[in-house]
């Protein structure tokens, strides 16, 4: 199936002329652009599976008084990731399902029928392909560039910018696109002979938890998401954002470990990319973001042999702020060692207690307690000043164990099905031996998270090897700051918690002018969104765009490009 049907070359000199609509705005639901029941029922007629009519995920509750479908199951569900990844109008956060006007009213449906709103849209698309195959996805572009479309390229819905919804638009749902492939002789298309991996294909539907299961059965491991159910998606945003995972400071970033990619662009084009064919896509689709260059298909990742692993678990209790502060502050600074060791690390502050899991692989238990020796004795050296402390070191007989451990362990986390917007840091070196103290107070502040998924491996390889932001290369931890709220929170109470992360936003921004964000972690009101998120990288990602992009379908809120589009990503200016 990875067949390359046209050189690009070709593609693009037959296609020259993109069809434009002459407002220069793209054509929703609802005008008398949009296509009839009849060009519907002839697209239908191409794809391998019915159109989908993608609704928000409470829909089955409606009407309350008599609900259509089943509620009980809504209810039930509601905060599994996997659950609603599998329903194409879902979103992970269902505020990315809700539309805002600017009067403030908002439309959307909510779980909690009490409230009396009835049962909206809002930015949930209204129509799709339920895509298959790379010809489901080929006919799929070739239609809403024939008529003008706003597209949305959907695949899980994790996304916390909501870039994989938009109002009125046309979607391509990714979702099950599950083939999965070992190959322990994998040649990527057009390398020297010599060149090959041990190397999982993973279609652009499949899940973390399901390339874990199957690289497991086969002794491998694999650098992937780290979230308590493994529902992020492997082949879609997360690799094209960057990809962190509990094996980065041992193997690097997503982007490091990619071998080909299987992509299909606007002109239709199916495209076999990898570092000997379309380098330049190749490196582009490494980091400079999801639903921006043309929808992928397939990502060949590297594996590694199955490790032990081994665990450092810290609970701390700390009721004085100064302390947890200055806890926080110093165990920051303590990070970029236990990178280069190859430690990667969750840290969690919740009211009075930050717990810290840190993980490496393939090191024995005795290696581990002499690595962890200077984070050990500074945490005793707080107790002290009434700190109440846990610590642990736990070996396991593989990654695998412990990422079974860790799923467990959250088992009863609120990290998907919660209305919520967040940002993120990345925390330099420099930064972290310099300025932990002021960086804390920000952290505390916010009650953060922090990532240590970067550093050790990651800071040595090149820079401009991938699209990444190169501000990946310099930073060992990324901190995550958040805002979250009930159902039924008026649009003026929303925008006053957006107030809250604008402020987290300024003050980490002006410690940190030459850091970077995490586009897969942030938010649409980040600080010179060009820079935050892409660094240097910016300029040469946008050319990229261009040539393979020609008929601006792909458009993302704060993805390259996205300047040239009203805020409601509809029009070009
Ligand atoms: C609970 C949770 C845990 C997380 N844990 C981690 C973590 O451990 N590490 C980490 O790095 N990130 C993590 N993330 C962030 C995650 O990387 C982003 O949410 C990412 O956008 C998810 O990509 P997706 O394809 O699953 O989701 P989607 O929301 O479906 O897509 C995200 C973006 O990618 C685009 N896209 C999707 N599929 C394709 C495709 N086939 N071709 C082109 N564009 C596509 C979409 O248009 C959209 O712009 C987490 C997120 C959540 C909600
Ligand atoms: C152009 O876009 C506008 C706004 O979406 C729409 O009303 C109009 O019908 C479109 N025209 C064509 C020819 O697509
Ligand atoms: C509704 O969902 C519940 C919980 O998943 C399930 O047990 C039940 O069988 C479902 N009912 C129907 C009619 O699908
Ligand atoms: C707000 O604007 C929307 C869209 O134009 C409209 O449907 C709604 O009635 C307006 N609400 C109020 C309270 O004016
Ligand atoms: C649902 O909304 C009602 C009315 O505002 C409120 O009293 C109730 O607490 C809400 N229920 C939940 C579970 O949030
Ligand atoms: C999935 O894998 C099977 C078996 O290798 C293959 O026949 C099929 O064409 C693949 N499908 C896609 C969409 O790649
Ligand atoms: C493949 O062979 C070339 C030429 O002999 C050599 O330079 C290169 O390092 C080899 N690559 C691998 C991955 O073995
Ligand atoms: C909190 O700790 C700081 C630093 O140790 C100390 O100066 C301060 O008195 C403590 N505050 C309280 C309320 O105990
Ligand atoms: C990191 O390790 C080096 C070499 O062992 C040491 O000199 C330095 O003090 C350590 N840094 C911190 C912050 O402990
Ligand atoms: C933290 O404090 C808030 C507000 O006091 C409370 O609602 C919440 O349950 C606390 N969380 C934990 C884990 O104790
Ligand atoms: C490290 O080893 C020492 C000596 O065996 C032991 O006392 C200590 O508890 C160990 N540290 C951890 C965190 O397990
Ligand atoms: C911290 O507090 C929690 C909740 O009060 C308690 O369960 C836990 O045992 C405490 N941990 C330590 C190390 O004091």
């Amino acid at each position: 199936m990875l067949v390359t049907f046209f050189t690009l070359t070709f593609a693009l000199g037959s296609f020259a002329g993109a069809p434009s609509n002459s407002t220069g705005c793209l054509c929703t639901y609802g005008h008398p652009c949009w296509p009839t029941a009849d060009q519907f029922a002839e697209l239908e007629s191409q794809v391998s599976q019915p159109l989908i009519y993608p609704a928000p995920t409470a829909s089955a509750c409606y009407p309350a008084n008599d609900p259509s479908g089943n509620c009980t199951q809504v209810m039930q569900r509601w905060t599994d990731g996997n659950w609603r990844s599998s329903i194409p109008g879902s979103m992970d956060e269902p505020n990315f399902e809700s539309f805002v006007f600017k009067n403030g009213t908002i439309s959307a449906c909510y779980l909690n029928t009490s409230l009396g709103t009835p049962c909206e849209q809002g930015s949930v698309p209204v129509i799709g392909v339920d895509a298959r195959t790379p010809q489901d996805i080929q006919v799929a572009i070739n239609f809403a560039v024939r008529y003008n479309l706003k597209l949305v390229v959907k695949n899980t819905g994790h996304d916390y910018l909501g870039r994989s919804t938009g109002r009125g638009a046309f979607v391509v749902w990714t979702h099950k696109m599950k083939n999965i492939t070992y190959d322990a002789e994998f040649a990527p298309e057009g390398a020297p002979a010599n060149e090959t991996y041990q190397a999982m294909t993973v279609g652009s539907g499949v899940q973390w938890h399901e390339a874990y299961d199957v690289a497991n059965q086969n002794g491998r491991m694999m650098v992937g998401a780290q979230d308590i159910d493994g529902s992020v998606g492997a082949g879609g945003g997360w690799l094209q954002g960057g990809g962190h995972s509990s094996l980065s400071p041992s193997y690097g970033l997503g982007v490091d470990n990619v071998a080909q990619i299987t992509v299909v662009t606007s002109t239709g084009t199916h495209l076999t990319v990898n570092n000997y064919q379309y380098p330049d896509l190749f490196w582009a689709l490494r980091g400079g973001g999801g639903g921006t260059y043309g929808i992928v298909t397939s990502v060949t990742y590297r594996t590694y042999q199955q490790l032990s692993a081994v665990l450092y678990f810290m609970r701390a209790n700390v009721t004085n702020a100064t302390v947890m502060k200055e806890l926080i502050g110093g165990m920051l600074r303590l990070q970029p060692n236990l990178t280069d060791d190859g430690w990667s690390g969750y840290g969690f502050l919740e009211n009075a207690t930050l717990t810290f899991i840190g993980m490496n692989p393939g090191m024995s238990t005795a290696a581990a307690n002499a690595s962890t020796q200077p984070l050990t004795d500074y945490l005793f050296s707080l107790e002290s000043k009434g700190t109440s402390l846990e610590v642990e070191i736990n070996p396991f007989d593989t990654w695998y164990a412990w990422y079974t451990w860790f799923k467990q362990f959250f088992s009863t986390g609120g990290e998907d099905g919660t209305n919520m917007m967040i940002t993120s840091r990345l925390l330099s070196r420099d930064t972290l031996a310099n300025q932990y103290a002021d960086v804390a107070e920000i952290l505390y502040d916010c009650q953060a998270g922090i990532n240590t998924v970067s550093g050790g491996k990651v800071s040595q390889i090149n820079p401009d090897s991938a699209g990444l932001n190169p501000a990946w290369r310099n930073a060992v931890v990324e901190t995550v700051c958040g805002v979250s709220w009930a159902e039924g929170t008026t649009a003026e109470e929303i925008a006053g918690k957006i107030d809250q992360l604008k402020v987290w936003i300024k003050d980490m921004y002006a410690l940190t002018p030459q850091a970077g964000a995490y586009f897969n972690e942030a938010s649409l009101f980040e600080i010179d969104w060009q820079y935050t998120f892409f660094g240097s990288h910016y300029g040469k990602l946008k050319e990229i765009k261009d040539k393979y992009d020609p008929y601006r379908l792909f458009v993302v809120a704060e993805g390259v490009g996205s300047e040239e589009w009203n805020e409601e990503l509809t029009c070009r200016w």
